[in-house]
């Protein structure tokens, strides 16, 4: 049997929204259950159950440590909202906001101990590899953060550098997502590694196009607030090559905003995105993910299963390349 995307998901919400902690006190455990509840694309889980259902397994099986790797993804955002200063995800109040600074710090800590605990509810004769593929990939999502963090302050960051810095923050997690729907499965390690180099290219693109959305996106549909990354002199790969690609007045400008600490949000916004918009950098970010989009292709043709039980696979990497939220 193939389920749909949209089955799968119905089983994923149906499963988050039943995850409870009953446990004191309350003020630790209600703000995870606001994170987990005001939803999300859910796309982790998704490509774990995807990809079990892919190798005709029993994704009632994977369900839990795919659950588990959403719970993880979503401590991920407690801390990172306390560290990029959001003040909204998925179009509410971000955890810090709601209540407090250390409500979000552990209350994450809360929720990293949970995901560990739904990820290893597998059995015994997998238990060791899940455990060393979760284990490895979370702590690349770390590494990922503080080079993030990191590169704020520099001004000197490499496309290359860029580049691995998102496949630690981003391109991992999604990744080992589809490795453990492979596991889980008992699919042939070739295959295995096939799809978890398929996620690190969609997780590639997923992070150019969530880089862009930030200064392009609607923020209603995006239900994050735009220009977070600007306001913080991310090195995102549009300001990486607005850096490189400038003339002298538009540089001056570019290291103006970057330099000066008080300033109008909105006015350093608009300024800065009008230099990416006369730079076309939209477009070339675009040709970017396309590219990381058909090498992700490849991988997953290499896949040896049928094309017919691919195709859910590929109709979700789809709708992320072109998704607005
Ligand atoms: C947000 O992840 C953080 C990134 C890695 C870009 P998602 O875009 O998957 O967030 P939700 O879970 O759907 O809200
Ligand atoms: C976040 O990257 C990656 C992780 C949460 C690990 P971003 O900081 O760009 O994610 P958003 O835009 O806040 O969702
Ligand atoms: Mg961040
Ligand atoms: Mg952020
Ligand atoms: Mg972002």
């Amino acid at each position: 049997m193939l389920y749909s995307v949209d089955f799968l998901s119905k089983k994923i919400e149906e499963a988050v929204q039943n995850t409870s902690f009953d446990l004191k006190p309350k003020s630790l455990f209600d703000p995870i259950s606001y994170a987990l509840s005001v939803g999300g694309k859910r796309v982790r889980p998704l490509l774990t159950l995807l990809t079990t259902n892919m190798f005709g397994k029993d994704v009632d099986k994977s369900l839990k440590p795919a659950i588990g790797i959403e719970i993880f993804h979503n401590f991920t955002l407690l801390h990172d909202d306390l560290m990029d200063k959001s003040d909204m995800r998925r179009g509410m109040p971000t955890v810090h906001k709601k209540w407090d600074a250390n409500t979000a710090i552990l209350s994450g800590d809360a929720m990293m101990i949970e995901a560990y605990k739904y990820v290893t509810s597998v059995t015994s004769d997998i238990l060791p590899e899940i455990i060393e593929l979760f284990s490895t990939n979370t702590m690349k999502v770390l590494q990922g953060q503080q080079f993030d963090m990191d590169f704020e302050k520099r001004l000197d960051v490499t496309e290359a550098e860029y580049i691995e810095m998102i496949t630690l923050k981003t391109a991992v997690l999604l990744a080992c997502s589809l490795k453990m729907g492979a596991v889980l499965a008992n699919a042939p390690s070739r295959d295995a590694e096939l799809l978890y180099n398929y996620g690190i290219n969609i997780g590639l693109a997923f992070q150019l196009k969530d880089d862009l959305l930030d200064v392009y996106g609607d923020p209603k549909t995006f239900g994050k607030n735009i220009g977070g990354d600007i306001v913080n002199n991310k090195k995102t790969y549009l300001l990486i090559k607005a850096l490189k690609m400038s003339n002298e007045k538009q540089l001056a400008e570019l290291l103006r905003w970057i330099s000066i600490e008080k300033f109008d949000k909105n006015e350093k916004i608009e300024s800065i995105k009008k230099i990416y918009n006369e730079l076309n950098l939209k477009l070339i970010s675009e040709n970017l993910i396309e590219k990381y989009y058909l090498a992700a292709l490849d991988c997953l043709s290499a896949v040896n299963v049928a094309n017919e039980r691919k195709k859910e696979l590929i109709s979700l990497s789809e709708n992320l390349m072109y998704r607005e939220k």
